[in-house]
């Protein structure tokens, strides 16, 4: 696969983007980037108020909008989108003519086992109790997934290293 510039993670909540991200970019010595951590530093605001006080219309504008100028402002980065980005106003079009995606796939289970601990700071998720949070989890992934499908390169393995990721992309 042709090494690109420009370096986007995708996949749903809890796949690992962010943890992964960061080594590949340190890996690369590229900049690294949150999708997330660039609204929150844009709006003032963590994700959780966001949605509170404007809702999630709101979010998905802002987001497509600081992704669009993450992707013109910088020529080189690794960029961990949030997981819902690849499925609003076209942004999955807009990542993939600016660079490479990788999906980081996980099934419902394994998603749902690793988001357990760590559904407060999430607001789709917030609140769910365990069969709850299966459901939520099992029919967004599937409405996603033919977002996510359209990434350049798909990560099935959940142990796969880094170094083997970096192989196996040509990086
Ligand atoms: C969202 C995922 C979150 C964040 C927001 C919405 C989603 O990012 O953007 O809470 O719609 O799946 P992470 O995937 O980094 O948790």
């Amino acid at each position: 696969m042709a090494s690109s510039n420009k370096i986007f993670l995708i996949g749903f909540m809890g796949s690992g983007k962010t943890t992964l991200g960061k080594e590949l970019a340190k890996k690369l010595d590229k900049p690294f980037f949150d999708l997330d951590l660039e609204i929150e530093k844009a709006e003032s605001l963590s994700v959780n108020q966001i949605f509170e006080r404007h809702g999630e219309a709101y979010f998905r504008d802002i987001e497509s909008k600081v992704l669009q100028v993450l992707i013109a402002n910088n020529s080189n980065f690794v960029l961990a989108l949030g997981g819902g980005t690849p499925c609003f106003n076209g942004n999955m079009d807009l990542v993939n003519s600016a660079g490479i995606s990788i999906y980081l796939k996980y099934n419902a289970g394994i998603l749902t086992s690793r988001l357990l601990n760590a559904k407060s700071e999430r607001p789709l998720i917030r609140g769910l109790n365990k069969l709850q949070l299966k459901e939520f989890v099992t029919s967004k992934l599937e409405e996603r997934e033919f977002f996510y499908d359209q990434a350049t390169c798909c990560i099935e393995k959940a142990s796969l290293m880094l170094v083997e990721l970096i192989e196996l992309l040509n990086l």
